[in-house]
Protein backbone atom coordinates (compact mmCIF):
# COMPACT_ATOMS: atom_id res chain seq x y z
CA UNK A 1 0.00 0.00 0.00
CA UNK A 2 1.22 3.16 -0.79
CA UNK A 3 2.45 6.04 1.56
CA UNK A 4 3.60 8.49 0.16
CA UNK A 5 2.33 8.72 -3.94
CA UNK A 6 -0.77 11.49 -3.88
CA UNK A 7 -4.43 10.12 -3.31
CA UNK A 8 -5.97 10.09 -6.94
CA UNK A 9 -8.95 8.37 -7.70
CA UNK A 10 -9.57 8.07 -4.11
CA UNK A 11 -10.63 10.74 -3.65
CA UNK A 12 -14.01 9.88 -5.81
CA UNK A 13 -14.10 7.08 -4.07
CA UNK A 14 -17.46 6.92 -2.04
CA UNK A 15 -17.25 5.53 1.84
CA UNK A 16 -19.53 3.60 3.77
CA UNK A 17 -20.85 5.81 6.78
CA UNK A 18 -20.43 4.20 10.14
CA UNK A 19 -23.70 3.22 11.90
CA UNK A 20 -25.31 5.98 14.46
CA UNK A 21 -23.60 5.50 18.38
CA UNK A 22 -24.80 2.09 20.17
CA UNK A 23 -23.16 3.37 23.29
CA UNK A 24 -21.53 -0.50 23.20
CA UNK A 25 -18.25 -0.26 24.14
CA UNK A 26 -15.26 -1.94 21.59
CA UNK A 27 -12.62 -3.38 23.72
CA UNK A 28 -8.91 -3.95 22.88
CA UNK A 29 -5.82 -5.54 24.67
CA UNK A 30 -3.45 -3.20 26.92
CA UNK A 31 -0.72 -4.91 24.92
CA UNK A 32 -2.25 -4.11 21.68
CA UNK A 33 -1.74 -1.15 19.64
CA UNK A 34 -3.87 0.45 17.24
CA UNK A 35 -2.09 1.99 13.84
CA UNK A 36 -2.88 4.51 11.29
CA UNK A 37 -0.76 6.33 8.62
CA UNK A 38 -1.98 9.00 6.64
CA UNK A 39 -1.39 11.32 3.62
CA UNK A 40 -0.61 14.87 5.38
CA UNK A 41 -4.50 15.56 4.01
CA UNK A 42 -5.63 13.39 6.41
CA UNK A 43 -6.53 10.38 4.19
CA UNK A 44 -5.46 6.92 5.82
CA UNK A 45 -2.62 4.97 3.95
CA UNK A 46 -1.90 2.23 6.39
CA UNK A 47 -3.96 0.26 9.27
CA UNK A 48 -3.38 -2.28 11.07
CA UNK A 49 -4.90 -5.50 11.95
CA UNK A 50 -5.86 -4.86 15.13
CA UNK A 51 -7.29 -1.19 13.93
CA UNK A 52 -9.47 -3.19 11.62
CA UNK A 53 -10.68 -5.43 14.23
CA UNK A 54 -11.82 -2.62 16.42
CA UNK A 55 -13.09 -0.01 13.93
CA UNK A 56 -14.69 -2.94 11.84
CA UNK A 57 -13.67 -1.44 8.74
CA UNK A 58 -11.41 -3.93 6.20
CA UNK A 59 -8.02 -2.71 5.75
CA UNK A 60 -9.30 -1.97 2.00
CA UNK A 61 -12.13 0.25 3.28
CA UNK A 62 -10.15 1.95 5.59
CA UNK A 63 -7.14 2.52 2.88
CA UNK A 64 -8.32 6.16 1.06
CA UNK A 65 -10.78 7.02 3.99
CA UNK A 66 -9.93 10.31 5.43
CA UNK A 67 -9.95 9.60 8.97
CA UNK A 68 -12.52 11.68 9.96
CA UNK A 69 -15.05 8.69 9.17
CA UNK A 70 -14.14 7.71 12.80
CA UNK A 71 -14.73 10.80 14.38
CA UNK A 72 -17.14 10.14 17.36
CA UNK A 73 -20.10 12.90 17.75
CA UNK A 74 -18.72 12.90 21.56
CA UNK A 75 -15.52 14.30 20.28
CA UNK A 76 -14.94 17.94 20.63
CA UNK A 77 -13.47 19.49 17.47
CA UNK A 78 -11.08 22.06 19.35
CA UNK A 79 -8.93 18.36 20.25
CA UNK A 80 -8.55 17.91 16.50
CA UNK A 81 -7.82 21.66 15.90
CA UNK A 82 -4.98 21.15 18.44
CA UNK A 83 -3.49 17.98 17.34
CA UNK A 84 -3.73 19.35 13.53
CA UNK A 85 -2.09 22.75 14.64
CA UNK A 86 0.83 20.72 16.35
CA UNK A 87 1.85 18.21 14.30
CA UNK A 88 1.48 20.42 10.89
CA UNK A 89 4.24 22.48 13.08
CA UNK A 90 5.86 19.14 13.53
CA UNK A 91 5.36 18.01 16.67
CA UNK A 92 4.11 15.31 18.45
CA UNK A 93 0.84 15.25 20.42
CA UNK A 94 -0.82 12.50 23.03
CA UNK A 95 -4.56 13.00 23.12
CA UNK A 96 -7.62 11.10 24.89
CA UNK A 97 -10.03 9.87 21.86
CA UNK A 98 -12.91 8.13 21.50
CA UNK A 99 -13.54 6.52 18.16
CA UNK A 100 -16.99 5.45 16.22
CA UNK A 101 -16.73 1.69 15.08
CA UNK A 102 -18.31 0.96 11.95
CA UNK A 103 -21.24 -0.85 13.51
CA UNK A 104 -21.57 2.43 15.90
CA UNK A 105 -19.80 0.94 18.58
CA UNK A 106 -17.26 3.48 20.49
CA UNK A 107 -13.13 2.65 21.51
CA UNK A 108 -11.71 4.75 23.73
CA UNK A 109 -7.76 5.22 23.06
CA UNK A 110 -4.53 6.98 24.37
CA UNK A 111 -3.48 8.23 21.03
CA UNK A 112 -0.02 9.46 19.95
CA UNK A 113 0.46 11.09 16.55
CA UNK A 114 3.27 12.05 15.02
CA UNK A 115 4.32 13.66 11.43
CA UNK A 116 6.52 11.28 9.38
CA UNK A 117 9.50 13.71 7.76
CA UNK A 118 11.83 12.82 4.39
CA UNK A 119 14.93 13.01 4.19
CA UNK A 120 14.42 17.00 3.42
CA UNK A 121 12.46 17.29 6.67
CA UNK A 122 9.67 17.71 4.51
CA UNK A 123 6.34 16.58 6.43
CA UNK A 124 5.16 13.64 4.22
CA UNK A 125 2.29 12.12 6.41
CA UNK A 126 1.14 11.18 9.58
CA UNK A 127 1.32 7.97 12.21
CA UNK A 128 -0.85 7.39 15.01
CA UNK A 129 -0.26 4.86 17.33
CA UNK A 130 -3.11 4.05 19.93
CA UNK A 131 -2.89 2.06 23.16
CA UNK A 132 -5.69 1.53 25.82
CA UNK A 133 -6.41 4.16 27.86
CA UNK A 134 -6.14 4.49 31.43
CA UNK A 135 -9.77 4.21 32.78
CA UNK A 136 -9.45 6.75 35.54
CA UNK A 137 -8.10 8.90 32.38
CA UNK A 138 -11.48 8.54 30.25
CA UNK A 139 -13.63 9.11 33.75
CA UNK A 140 -11.82 12.76 34.44
CA UNK A 141 -12.08 13.41 30.49
CA UNK A 142 -15.75 12.52 29.65
CA UNK A 143 -16.89 16.12 31.42
CA UNK A 144 -14.23 18.00 29.96
CA UNK A 145 -15.55 16.60 26.57
CA UNK A 146 -18.72 17.24 27.40
CA UNK A 147 -18.03 20.76 28.60
CA UNK A 148 -16.19 21.10 25.62
CA UNK A 149 -18.72 20.10 22.87
CA UNK A 150 -21.61 22.62 24.66
CA UNK A 151 -19.42 25.06 24.15
CA UNK A 152 -19.30 24.11 20.69
CA UNK A 153 -23.33 24.18 19.97
CA UNK A 154 -25.04 27.00 18.24
CA UNK A 155 -22.63 28.78 16.42
CA UNK A 156 -22.93 29.65 13.00
CA UNK A 157 -19.88 28.22 11.85
CA UNK A 158 -17.72 25.47 12.63
CA UNK A 159 -14.83 27.91 12.93
CA UNK A 160 -17.13 30.07 15.67
CA UNK A 161 -18.08 26.50 17.40
CA UNK A 162 -13.86 25.83 17.29
CA UNK A 163 -13.01 29.19 18.42
CA UNK A 164 -15.32 28.90 21.18
CA UNK A 165 -14.06 25.68 22.68
CA UNK A 166 -10.70 26.38 22.45
CA UNK A 167 -11.23 29.20 24.14
CA UNK A 168 -13.10 27.51 27.30
CA UNK A 169 -9.74 24.56 26.94
CA UNK A 170 -8.16 27.19 27.64
CA UNK A 171 -9.53 28.44 30.92
CA UNK A 172 -9.28 24.64 31.87
CA UNK A 173 -6.18 24.42 31.16
CA UNK A 174 -5.21 28.19 32.98
CA UNK A 175 -7.27 27.04 36.04
CA UNK A 176 -5.10 24.23 36.19
CA UNK A 177 -2.22 26.29 35.59
CA UNK A 178 -0.82 22.94 32.82
CA UNK A 179 -0.10 23.30 29.14
CA UNK A 180 -2.32 20.50 27.28
CA UNK A 181 0.72 18.23 27.45
CA UNK A 182 0.97 18.16 31.34
CA UNK A 183 -2.82 18.19 31.68
CA UNK A 184 -3.32 15.12 29.47
CA UNK A 185 -0.26 13.01 31.53
CA UNK A 186 -2.10 14.45 34.68
CA UNK A 187 -4.94 12.53 34.35
CA UNK A 188 -5.33 8.99 35.46
CA UNK A 189 -3.13 9.75 38.33
CA UNK A 190 -5.44 10.63 40.37
CA UNK A 191 -5.09 14.76 40.68
CA UNK A 192 -7.84 15.54 37.74
C1 LIG B 1 -2.53 10.45 11.91
C2 LIG B 1 -3.92 10.94 12.25
C3 LIG B 1 -4.76 10.14 13.01
C4 LIG B 1 -6.04 10.56 13.33
N1 LIG B 1 -6.80 9.74 14.08
C5 LIG B 1 -8.09 10.09 14.34
C6 LIG B 1 -8.93 9.22 15.07
O1 LIG B 1 -8.50 8.14 15.53
N2 LIG B 1 -10.20 9.62 15.27
C7 LIG B 1 -10.69 10.80 14.81
O2 LIG B 1 -11.88 11.09 15.02
N3 LIG B 1 -9.90 11.66 14.13
C8 LIG B 1 -8.62 11.33 13.89
N4 LIG B 1 -7.82 12.20 13.21
C9 LIG B 1 -8.33 13.55 12.92
C10 LIG B 1 -9.21 13.61 11.70
O3 LIG B 1 -8.40 13.81 10.56
C11 LIG B 1 -10.23 14.77 11.81
O4 LIG B 1 -9.57 16.00 11.96
C12 LIG B 1 -11.22 14.59 12.97
O5 LIG B 1 -11.85 13.35 12.90
C13 LIG B 1 -12.28 15.68 13.04
O6 LIG B 1 -13.00 15.73 11.86
P1 LIG B 1 -13.19 17.11 11.11
O7 LIG B 1 -11.80 17.63 10.85
O8 LIG B 1 -13.95 16.76 9.88
O9 LIG B 1 -13.99 17.97 12.05
C14 LIG B 1 -6.53 11.82 12.87
C15 LIG B 1 -5.69 12.62 12.09
C16 LIG B 1 -4.40 12.19 11.79
C17 LIG B 1 -3.51 13.08 10.96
Amino acid sequence: MATTDAPTTSSRRRYERAAAPTGVEATFGEEEIIVSKTYTTGKITYVNRVFCRVSGYTEAEAIGMPHSAIRHPAMPRCVFQLLWDTIARGEEIFAYVVNLGRDGSHYWVFAHVTPTFDSAGQIVGYHSNRRWPDREAIAAIEPIYAALLEAEQGHPTKADAIAASTRLLGRVLAERGQTYEAFVFSLGQAVA
